[in-house]
């Protein structure tokens, strides 16, 4: 069934990428009123913080805190339960931390949990960086990326986190190795036409969404866009019409 406009919307986590509270509140004032997600990455939390992200819960935003946690279990139960008291509605942790790790993650979550359903907790599992040689003669893990992938994955879905950031091209697998309600979370996202950045395997918004990607991180072709709102609104028409 061809989503409306605001599920769209709620389907897009827009990648707020700025130094400051400033530039990111000024993109805010742009897109007022359209119901995306908004993902608060490692520069905007390190410069804003939690004040931040307090200011788009009372705006009524969902947000997605990337910080991508990575420590002994016992650290990561206290940044989980931390992030959770803050009231961000999912956040990530790197597989590579083990399944002790993950599990902390869980627990520290709803443990913290006012309401009773603590936020979602997605898995990195290898960055998009990441290419096949660094894999095997930098970080040591023999195989492809996309069997280091799928591994990962499937860790995270037996620990009992929610789903995984992952690239476009990777959907499939993961929602077959882990189930489809296994979420998949998914940069790598550019319209017809953007430019690609620093992104090399990309997907259009609309060829994600036939991937079946339940979420799909867009930055700098609505960020870096003359006019960042009519981008949007061009990326939401494309995903009613696909
Ligand atoms: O500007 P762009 O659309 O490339 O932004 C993508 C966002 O997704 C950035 O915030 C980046 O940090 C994040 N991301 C990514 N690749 C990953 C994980 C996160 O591009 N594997």
């Amino acid at each position: 069934m061809p989503l409306t406009r605001d599920e769209a919307a709620g389907r897009i986590m827009v990648a707020l990428d700025y130094p400051d509270a400033a530039g990111a509140e000024r993109l805010l004032q742009e897109l007022a009123g359209i119901p995306c997600y908004m993902k608060v990455g490692m520069e905007l939390f390190y410069a804003a913080g939690p004040a931040f992200v307090a200011r788009l819960k009372e705006q009524g935003y969902s947000v997605f805190l990337d910080v991508k946690m990575h420590d002994i279990p016992n650290t990561v139960k206290g940044g989980a339960a931390s992030v959770t008291r803050l009231g961000v509605d999912l956040f990530n942790i790197h597989a590579a931390g083990g399944a002790a790790m993950m599990e902390a993650a869980l627990e520290g979550a709803a443990a913290a949990s006012s309401s009773g359903s603590r936020p979602l907790v997605i898995a990195v599992t290898q960055l998009t960086s990441t290419s096949q040689t660094v894999l095997n003669d930098e970080i040591g893990i023999a195989g492809s990326v996309e069997a280091a992938v799928l591994r990962y994955a499937s860790q995270a879905a037996d620990c009992g986190l929610d789903g995984v950031v992952a690239s476009p091209q990777e959907v499939t697998a993961v929602k077959e190795a882990c189930g489809a309600s296994f979420l998949t979370v998914t940069p790598g996202i550019r319209p017809a036409g953007a430019a690609l950045g620093d992104q090399s395997r990309i997907m259009t918004p609309g060829q994600a969404l036939a991937q079946g990607t339940d979420y799909m991180v867009i930055g700098r072709p609505i960020t870096a866009a003359s006019n960042p709102r009519a981008a949007l609104e061009s990326i939401l028409e494309e995903l009613v019409q696909a």
